[in-house]
């Protein structure tokens, strides 16, 4: 097997949710295609992700997204020398739709095949920001890691090598914002419907507590910065009962403001206590949220350190961050199948 410093080119696949994704990149980490096929309008009905139907439909898109990526790439299947796909966290069945399409692909053409942790892969996502070219001008960076099912704090000293500072004991900041959509008969997934629907908001009150639990047993759980969402979804309900008149704009907003801030609080925390932190990333789908942008900008600059965004499109689920992994870090190749794992611990990671 190649030596990962050896890739010259790549084919990366994502399916662990709702994205069929595929995208071709180059070395040191050029993206020369990158093709989304959401299945969001197969779930709204349902108003959530339907894990035998997500898998169903990645059968049926593979094959054409795997195309359309090598043909926008410019570049043909022999310009192919490794293939990297998500195995984990995400739904079983989904991933293994990936993983078996570009373990075929590996063995047809002959060259490594490297599985990805998809978390990694969001991780890897700032390294397509124009502020993060070389990973050693930003490491240690703080990355605080927003996606629909994980909400983490994350000190990477390096590519690879990462320490986990805080993360939630119970929903991610992605799910409440799901739920809480839910709650106020918005749209999946929840996160842009709640953005769109607080910008029309009037009275801007803020009446939800922050998800930001004290105590030893939060800190045994979710290390000394832990986050705990499920509350606040609680907090939702019985206000929507109680106060069933009030502007549902209002009431975005103020939901919306205590699950940003108390993800702004816990950077501004962590920033407090670490002075060894030379960047700040903000990377998943949460990481679209202007306001959320905004409020860690200004924390952030104010302590003279520089704010890492990632461009939209590589915040939501993408093929090309998966790429990346392989291309940015040392890592080995699978030498027989590799079981798709729902609950993949991320490596290189130490809780603090
Ligand atoms: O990273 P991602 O695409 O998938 C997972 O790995 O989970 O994240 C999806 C999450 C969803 O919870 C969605 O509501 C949220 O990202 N999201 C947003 C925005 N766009 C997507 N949340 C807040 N504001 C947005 N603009
Ligand atoms: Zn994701």
């Amino acid at each position: 097997m190649k030596s990962p410093k050896l890739i010259m080119r790549l084919l990366a696949i994502e399916s662990s949710c709702d994205e069929t994704a595929a995208a071709v990149l180059s070395s040191p980490l050029q993206v020369e295609s990158s093709v989304v096929a959401s299945q969001i309008e197969d779930h709204q009905p349902f108003g959530g992700v339907v894990p035998e139907l997500a898998a169903r439909e990645h059968v049926k898109a593979l094959p054409f997204v795997l195309k359309q990526a090598v043909a926008e790439s410019g570049r043909g299947w022999e310009d192919l020398d490794a293939v990297a796909v998500s195995q984990g966290p995400g739904l079983s069945s989904s991933l293994l739709a990936g993983l078996s399409a570009g373990w075929a692909v590996s063995r047809r053409l002959g060259i490594p095949f490297y599985p990805v942790h998809h978390l990694e892969g969001h991780v890897m996502s700032l390294f397509f920001s124009q502020q993060a070219q070389e990973a050693e001008e930003v490491c240690p960076a703080l990355v605080l890691l927003v996606t629909g099912g994980h909400t983490a704090l994350l000190k990477m000293t390096a590519p690879g090598d990462y320490e986990i500072l805080g993360r939630s004991i119970d929903d991610a900041a992605g799910e409440a914002l799901d739920k809480g959509a839910r709650l106020l008969g918005l749209d999946y997934p929840g996160g842009p419907e709640i953005e769109r629907l607080a910008s029309d908001a009037v009275r801007r009150d803020t009446w939800f507590p922050l998800g930001t639990p004290h105590g030893e047993e939060a800190k045994k759980r979710g290390g000394p910065f832990p986050f705990s969402f499920s509350g606040l979804k609680t907090s939702l309900r019985v206000f929507l009962e109680r106060e069933p008149s009030t502007a549902r704009a209002e009431v975005a907003y103020a939901y919306q403001h205590a699950v940003m801030h108390t993800l702004v609080k816990r950077v501004d925390q962590v920033l407090q206590n670490d002075r060894e932190i030379r960047s700040v990333a903000c990377v998943g789908g949460v990481a679209k949220n202007q306001v959320l942008n905004q409020e860690l900008r200004a924390r952030v600059e104010a302590r003279a350190l520089p704010f890492i965004t990632v461009p939209g499109p590589y915040c939501t689920d993408n093929a090309a961050m998966i790429g990346a992994v392989p291309l940015m870090t040392e890592m080995d190749a699978a030498d027989v199948f590799p079981a798709a794992d729902p609950n993949l611990p991320l490596r290189g990671l130490r809780l603090r």
